[in-house]
């Protein structure tokens, strides 16, 4: 069960404020969209909220402590360990979006992360959660940047 993070996250470690993303960087949308075009998708249910709806073209894992919620095109789940069972036999690249706690607990078993580093301090209330940076090594690396932000795409795989 091949878990990846997708994260997009600002030099202060910010990721996200009041339930949104903290900037408009169209071009990371599309990497994110294309990284993760067919592929499951697990997320916390404020992640879920703050992307209004099911991703198109991925089978949708939304995480929350409510037995009750059901979301239209999505399987709602209740813990960790309930999703590692859905995949412990598969063999697909299973794309771990956010937020913090579902970062912080997928990481244990995850084995590549797509990260966005945008070069500034963004005023936001969520963070990527801390890493230990020598458990893993860049596999490729992409500047660029937009009228705002400057910006890397960067793939890494754990050592
Ligand atoms: N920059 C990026 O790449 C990026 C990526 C994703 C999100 N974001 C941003 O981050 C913010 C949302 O993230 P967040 O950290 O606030 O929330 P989140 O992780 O998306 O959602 C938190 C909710 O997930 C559920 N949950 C968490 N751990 C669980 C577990 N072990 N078992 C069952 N349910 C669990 C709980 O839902 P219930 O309360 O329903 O029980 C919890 O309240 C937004 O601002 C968003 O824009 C940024």
């Amino acid at each position: 069960m091949p878990f990846s993070i997708i994260a997009a996250i600002a030099t202060n470690n910010v990721i996200g404020k009041n339930n949104k993303l903290p900037w408009d960087i169209p071009e990371d949308s599309e990497y994110f969209y294309k990284i993760i075009n067919g592929k499951p998708v697990i997320m916390g249910r404020k992640t879920y909220e703050s992307i209004g709806g099911a991703i198109k073209n991925s089978q949708n894992i939304v995480l929350s402590h409510n037995h009750l919620l059901q979301l239209p095109a999505c399987i709602v789940m209740h813990s960790i360990s309930e999703v590692l069972d859905l995949y412990q036999d598969s063999t697909e690249e299973v794309m771990v979006i956010g937020g913090t706690d579902i970062y912080r607990e997928f990481l244990p078993f995850v084995d590549r992360m797509y990260l966005t580093f945008i070069h500034s301090d963004v005023d936001g209330d969520v963070y990527f959660p801390k890493w230990q940076k020598d458990e893993w090594v860049v596999t490729d690396k992409r500047d660029s940047k937009s009228s705002l932000y400057s910006y890397s795409f960067v793939v890494l795989q754990r050592k």
